[in-house]
């Protein structure tokens, strides 16, 4: 009973939720979409300052590309024998049982959504202040103001309407395309006049260490982090045991063949060193290449790193209203706002991480927090995977991988996470375990023993009544 009056209650996209309308077109379009966000027009440098050469670099952008696959080729299995929604939440639930389920509705509403929106958020500022400064580096302090508005306004739209926020979405996605199209062109036609000085002795330099490696693919895995996101939506993907494969496997090669070709027309533009100095590269290659129209870089990264927040509100969303319910988290924020049917809560509270980490973050630093973070997860996946194989031999697998895929993958994201550990250890690092695992101590009272403290409905009632938001059953009774 529960169950139905909630669908009502997030009605645009539960409605669509029950009807399975993506088809194989938009299940690829779903995964090129949340792939390329602000990635790739920020990581190129910092992959080239920590390999040391553009050869280097650009076999790891290609290794990053293959490792998505692989790892995404595995979810495939674990989403259609698990369809039900909540991702990594299921699988860890089915194979390890709720505390390791709890920890990571716990680490991805707390710290990994929150992050992802404040990286894409500063990217974004970077672009639209750097279309403006160009005679010096733009302070920090106005980046991280423009970045903030950025979160501002983002949660507005989400909070007014689903349907706003698919819009802009919708929009947004296809002025992204537009920006791809318009590097891979300049960069051709650079190369067609014979600019190719920059793509010869591609392995002069130092060769890097284990650990500059492992974060080199920090830097680059964050440009085609979303891979896995196909499998939020299962239950929305006709036929999935077909369509969900296919996806993954026409859209990842995409990106990875779409960011190849990006790297090289930087390239083809500038010389590494200032690839390495320029604060902006696509600014930079824009102003290389196109000049009269060189403002439409920037425009164009704007809008592309807009959208791609605006999207990863829109699932952080989800995501909390969906663990809230599930007594993970904080009742309050499993609510939507009465009249609007966004779950307005939700969403002002990552709002409100992402924008603390914009302040006290940078770019660089978040992306490495979250993606030791996310690899921990992703390598607990296929963790789950392979534990399954064994203690769940008979569910049925529509789509079964290979078993060597996920085992190799478990053994780089063993590396991802260990590797920089040891090479360079830093504090943030540890306090990022600390943070997972302090999950537990939250854990066993409030979810395992069910204890409510008394003040909470009062912090409940406050918020109910400041925010005009209800719990979705009470509005279908
Ligand atoms: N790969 C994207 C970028 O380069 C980030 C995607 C964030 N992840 C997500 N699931 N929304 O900006």
């Amino acid at each position: 009973m529960r169950k139905s009056l909630e669908r009502k209650g997030s009605a645009p996209n539960d409605a669509v939720h029950l009807q399975r309308r993506v088809g194989l077109f938009s299940g690829v379009a779903l995964i090129v979409g949340t792939m390329i966000g602000s990635g790739i027009f920020v990581s190129p440098s910092g992959l080239l300052v920590r390999t040391g050469s553009v050869g280097v670099s650009f076999i790891i952008w290609l290794a990053c590309g293959l490792l998505s696959l692989l790892g995404a080729l595995a979810y495939a299995e674990l989403g259609t024998m698990n369809t039900s929604s909540g991702a990594e939440w299921a699988y860890f639930m089915d194979a390890f049982g709720p505390a390791p389920a709890f920890l990571f509705s716990w680490v991805s509403t707390l710290v990994l959504k929150p992050s992802q929106m404040a990286i894409i958020c500063l990217s974004f500022a970077q672009y639209a202040v750097e279309a403006f400064v160009t005679e010096c580096d733009p302070p920090t302090s106005v980046v991280k103001m423009v970045a903030l508005l950025a979160i501002v306004m983002i949660l507005f739209v989400n909070c007014y309407s689903v349907n706003l926020g698919m819009a802009v979405q919708n929009i947004f996605t296809a002025a992204k395309l537009v920006a791809v199209l318009i590097v891979i062109c300049g960069g051709a036609w650079k190369l067609f006049q014979g600019n190719t000085q920059h793509l010869s002795n591609a392995f002069s330099g130092d060769t890097p260490t284990l650990g500059a490696v492992a974060t080199a693919f920090y830097t680059g895995l964050w440009a085609y982090d979303g891979w896995n996101n196909l499998n939020y939506v299962t239950e929305e993907i006709k036929n999935p045991s077909k369509n969900l494969p296919r996806s993954i496997m026409i859209g990842i090669p995409l990106v990875t063949l779409c960011y190849a070709l990006i790297n090289i027309s930087y390239l083809a533009a500038m010389s590494p060193t200032e690839m390495i100095d320029s604060e902006a590269v696509a600014v930079t290659f824009g102003n290389r290449i196109l000049g009269a129209l060189a403002w439409l870089m920037p425009l164009s990264v704007t809008v592309s790193t807009f959208g791609s927040a605006n999207g990863t509100l829109f699932a952080a969303g989800r995501l909390c209203f969906a663990a809230s319910r599930e007594g993970h988290l904080m009742d309050i924020l499993s609510y939507v706002h009465v009249r609007r049917l966004t779950p307005a809560p939700g969403l002002i509270f990552h709002s409100l991480i992402a924008a603390a980490m914009v302040l006290y973050g940078t770019i660089g630093s978040l992306i490495d927090f979250f993606s030791f973070t996310a690899w921990i997860f992703y390598g607990g996946a296929m963790l789950a995977l392979i534990v399954m194989r064994f203690t769940k031999p008979n569910y049925p697998r529509p789509y079964k991988v290979p078993i060597i895929i996920p085992v190799v993958v478990l053994v780089i994201s063993i590396y991802l996470v260990v590797a920089p550990i040891i090479d360079t250890p830093r504090i943030e690092y540890l306090y990022a375990l600390l943070f997972i695992l302090g999950g537990l101590i939250f854990y066993v009272p409030f979810v395992k023993l069910g204890m409510t403290p008394r003040f909470m409905n009062k912090v409940t009632l406050f918020f109910q009544l400041l925010l005009e938001v209800v719990p979705t059953s009470s509005m279908f009774e």
